[in-house]
């Protein structure tokens, strides 16, 4: 693979050396573009003789005005290491005012950004925004691990390891295509059901796993359809966004897009219980006590499973208790090739987290775990199962 490796200014930009050395020794060719911050931590010659290739630093003082252009069409993969909390600014703003940064819009093959900094800047509600719009983007971002900085503070935003970067930058470029030619329908997010015009009842999903299945699909070169309930989420690059709101309008909105889709999941946490009929007025206060009657919502999952044809359809199951016989239960009753289950209710996985940790339960019998990861390297790991699963049934149908 070519490699452009962009080094940004911060203390780990001296792990950039040893990252650049384990991306040649694995076979890869490495380009190095240095922010002019990078410069006053590691010189420029470290990189030109690891790499054996000159070292790109300076915007304009270069033979070619447009070598910016050049370099970003000549390489398969753009991986960011150091990302300080400046260069992830820059990039989810699309500053262009120096050599990597000006490259970046320039390139439009996959992006690996492996960020770190002090943390509290990591922490920061801004730095977090420009990470979301990062990941929104596509991008694959490794790290930040945990432990003591340089700053002298014990915590998040240690340079993920050279071996981890390393192996996060050959999945990212390795699998750019096998999902191209297939439709992926995704359903995301809570829905919410009306009690009057102005309350509803929901829940806490964040719509982040359907999110990240939908970047991780769109990236693997599949058209996908994102049906999502009401998020705080940015729209993910080169995908098909429909919003919706309630099970009603999410149901009709599935079977709407279901024909091209080969592969369905229903990441959505459907509320299962709704007013059938809203009232066209505010409900008003009372001192007496009030009850509302709930009629089921429809179960859009069960409907898809009668009708799936030879389509893969996965569920997902939020349990508080017996997760796998749950699992199993919800992948016979509705038909699914894979229940993704995760426990909720425990630390940071789940709902609104970056993270998770689930069991992924195929029609198979197996049940595969996938301990604690980001949304996204999960959402990588269930694709990734399903063209196995897939060629596994259609190896079956063939006897
Ligand atoms: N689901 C759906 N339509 C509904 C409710 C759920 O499509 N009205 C889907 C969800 O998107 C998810 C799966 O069904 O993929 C599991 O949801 P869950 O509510 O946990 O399943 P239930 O069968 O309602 O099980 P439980 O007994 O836990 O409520």
């Amino acid at each position: 693979m070519k490699i452009l490796l962009g080094v940004g200014g911060g203390i780990a930009a001296y792990k950039a050396a040893e990252l650049a050395r384990l991306l040649m020794e694995r076979g890869h060719d490495v380009e190095v573009v240095m922010t002019g911050a990078a410069q006053d931590f590691v010189r420029p010659l470290t990189f030109a003789a690891l790499t054996g290739r000159k070292v790109h630093t300076d915007l304009f003082a270069i033979e070619s005005a447009i070598e910016h252009i050049a370099v970003a069409e000549e390489h398969d993969l753009l991986a960011i290491a150091p990302a300080t909390a400046d260069l992830m600014a820059k990039l989810a703003h699309g500053q262009a005012d120096d050599f990597l940064s000006t490259l970046y819009l320039a390139f439009t093959g996959p992006v690996v950004v492996a960020p770190a900094m002090n943390v509290n800047m990591w922490e920061h509600p801004a730095t977090q925004k420009n990470l979301e719009t990062l990941q929104g983007r596509g991008h694959r971002v490794v790290g930040p691990a945990e432990g003591y900085l340089a700053c002298g503070m014990t915590g998040l935003g240690r340079l993920a390891e050279p071996e981890a970067i390393a192996d996060a930058i050959e999945r990212e470029g390795g699998k750019r295509s096998d999902l191209e030619g297939e439709t992926v329908l995704i359903t995301a997010g809570p829905t919410q059901e009306p009690l009057d015009p102005v309350r509803y009842l929901s829940n806490r999903s964040s719509g982040k796993m359907g999110y990240a299945l939908a970047v991780a699909a769109a990236a693997r070169g599949a058209d996908v359809v994102l049906i999502s309930g009401p998020v705080q989420l940015a729209p993910p690059r080169g995908v098909k966004v429909i919003p919706v709101r309630t099970a009603v309008e999410m149901r009709e909105q599935v079977f709407l897009n279901l024909g091209p889709a080969g592969i369905v999941i229903k990441a959505a946490a459907v509320a299962d219980f709704h007013l059938a009929r809203v009232p066209d007025q505010k409900l008003k206060k009372t001192a007496a006590r009030i009850s509302v009657e709930l009629d089921p919502t429809p179960d859009i999952l069960a409907e898809l499973g009668r009708e799936k044809g030879d389509r893969l359809l996965i569920g997902f199951a939020a349990e508080t208790q017996n997760l796998q016989q749950e699992a199993r239960r919800k992948l016979e009753t509705k038909n699914c090739d894979m229940v993704v289950a995760n426990l909720v209710g425990g630390n940071d996985t789940g709902f609104e987290s970056d993270q998770n940790e689930v069991v992924l339960v195929l029609r198979t019998g197996e049940a595969i775990s996938v301990s604690r990861a980001s949304k996204r390297e999960i959402a990588d790991r269930i694709f990734d199962q399903l063209l196995k699963l897939r060629l596994t049934l259609h190896a079956a149908h063939e006897r």
